[in-house]
């Protein structure tokens, strides 16, 4: 096999989606400790001694002055060569969350085994869906008190829409939690808890072993053996493909924090998730073994340090090698270029690199020319990747500037950040009104707007709350828009390329406009 190939191959790019503090950065952190990338669990955990997370870098580098979310982290494990992407939670969740999802081939979701499906799980998973990637769900803490595991997969499926297979079957739960049953194995690992962080003891031992019963008590064995008695006969038949459209998602117990379940999670779920996969540029595949080199931009991070206006720019490798200071061509922008300080994550260092393979991402600086969704590809090859759709933002503001004399900035401000897809920006087309509506995924992101207008534009904004939380791009709509029966909380709005959109205060008026308005059609999601 060709070295790009065996690269290649050994690839393994993911996103962990979860709703925070189910332990995403926890089972981060295991996976980097057994890739041996990282000495000691804990070592970087614990908000209480003040150190953070490895990927908690968004603090970090508020620290040292510069904000960059970095995007990725690399990693080894065994032959796997692991690109971890972190969808950041908690107040920092925003568009950039969603976007990540598109550098990924497939996502593992965490759920908190007390809580179930919540609502950020909720969101990111629709973007897996859309994308068609595979889903593995971990579900966490079973070493606390959760819900009947039973019920966990039936809400799994009801709300998600998504079908289960549970890899794995948990034996107790909290206090009484025994371990997990390997439904392909057939054999028992039990846990034995030992108060902390560091690993348990797991010992296998075969679901008809006499030994079973000192093991887990005859209470819990009974309930094993009814369960997994009910799931042969009840589950589906586990359907590699099923798996890899998203159709199915492989479901395993474990506890992230006392690290049990985690290693045969990594492991089985680096078996069945596949190498970087193909790419479409206008209907035409992109092989991820093609030589030639393309990349897309997932996700740009201005900097906050007013004296360095550069921004980092990250881009997934989609097929073929990098190599430093290799000539590329900037579909959008027509230039030829050589792509200034590569740099990726590995662990907890970033590294200036010499070489990346499709599956990869590298971040390089960028003095202001990419636009998200933008390609870049060796020259002579011409084709531009899908683009990245745009997500419904939640919040919304009325703003505009202090100062009149400001306009002129005050546009050029709105119109680049909003280009750069920090914000998106609206106007009212039947108002008159001159006035601009901001609308953000996550609260954060009107601060970072407010600071850049202030910091690189010299603008003071004012800034108004607006009761609206839900956005939808009107596909389709029988009349002429300002004919359409809306009620009167709902607003018409207009994006950058004119066009229209609803603004809605409540799901409940999205139905009414949906039932008074025949032949309308409404999406959560827009391609330009
Ligand atoms: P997140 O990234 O998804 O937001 O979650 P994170 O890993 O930070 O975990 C959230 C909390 O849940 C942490 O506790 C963490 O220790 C705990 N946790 C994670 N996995 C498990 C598990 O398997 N079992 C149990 N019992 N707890 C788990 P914290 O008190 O909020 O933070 P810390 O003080 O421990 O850092």
């Amino acid at each position: 096999m060709k070295q790009l190939e065996q690269e290649i191959k050994r690839r393994r790019t993911f996103a962990i989606i979860s709703h925070p503090d189910a332990g995403k950065t926890t089972l981060t952190e295991k996976f980097l400790l057994y890739g041996g990338a990282i000495a000691l669990a804990g070592s970087v955990k614990g908000k209480k001694t003040a150190k953070h997370a490895v990927s908690d870098w968004m603090e970090i580098e508020k620290q040292r002055g510069i904000s960059v979310t970095s995007s990725v982290m690399q990693f080894q494990y065994k032959n796997y060569c692991i690109n971890i992407l972190d969808t950041p939670g908690h107040q920092d969740f925003s568009e950039d969350t969603y976007r990540t999802l598109m550098a990924a081939d497939s996502a593992v979701m965490v759920i908190d085994a007390s809580k179930g499906v919540e609502n950020q799980t909720r969101k990111l998973f629709k973007v897996c869906v859309m994308r068609h990637i595979p889903i593995f769900t971990f579900i966490n803490k079973m070493d606390r008190e959760s819900r009947n595991p039973f019920d966990l997969l039936e809400q799994i499926e009801q709300e998600l829409g998504i079908q289960t297979y549970p890899v794995n079957w948990p034996i107790g739960c909290g206090k009484e939690f025994k371990g997990v049953f390997d439904r392909e194995k057939r054999h028992i690992l039990s846990f034995e808890a030992n108060n902390g962080q560091h690993e348990v003891k797991a010992t296998e031992v075969d679901l008809h072993s006499p030994e079973l019963d000192g093991l887990i008590g005859t209470e819990n064995r009974n309930t094993l053996l009814e369960d997994v008695e009910l799931l042969d006969g009840a589950s589906d038949a586990f359907d590699l493909k099923a798996v890899q459209e998203g159709r199915l998602s492989p479901v395993f117990f474990g506890s992230a924090l006392t690290n049990f379940g985690v290693e045969p999670f990594l492991e089985r779920f680096l078996e069945l998730t596949p190498p970087p996969l193909p790419r479409y540029a206008g209907g035409q595949e992109i092989d991820p073994y093609d030589e030639n080199f393309s990349a897309f931009v997932f996700k740009i991070q201005a900097n906050m340090n007013k004296a360095h206006r550069d921004r980092i720019t990250f881009l997934r490798i989609c097929s073929g090698k990098f190599e430093r200071d290799m000539e590329v061509l900037h579909v959008q922008g027509n230039k030829k270029m050589r792509l200034s300080q590569p740099q990726q994550i590995m662990a907890q260092e970033r590294e200036i690199i010499n070489e990346a393979y499709a599956g990869d991402i590298i971040g390089v600086f960028d003095p202001g020319i990419f636009s998200i969704g933008d390609t870049v590809c060796s020259p002579g090859k011409r084709f531009e990747f899908e683009g990245i759709p745009t997500f419904a933002p939640e919040h919304f503001a009325r703003i505009r500037h202090k100062d009149t004399m400001k306009r002129k900035q005050f546009v050029k401000g709105t119109t680049q950040i909003a280009q750069e897809g920090a914000i998106q920006i609206f106007h009212e087309p039947f108002s008159g009104m001159e006035e601009v509506i901001v609308g953000v995924v996550g609260v954060l992101q009107f601060e970072v707007f407010e600071h850049r207008m202030k910091n690189e534009y010299n603008v003071d904004i004012i800034r108004e709350g607006l009761p609206y939380q839900y956005i939808r791009w009107v596909s389709k709509s029988p009349v002429p828009v300002q004919e359409l029966h809306l009620s009167s909380d709902t607003k018409i709005v207009q994006d950058f390329h004119d066009n229209y959109l609803l603004i809605f205060t409540s799901e409940w008026n999205i139905r009414w406009a949906l039932e008074k308005n025949d032949g309308l059609e409404l999406a959560e999601f827009h391609k330009e």
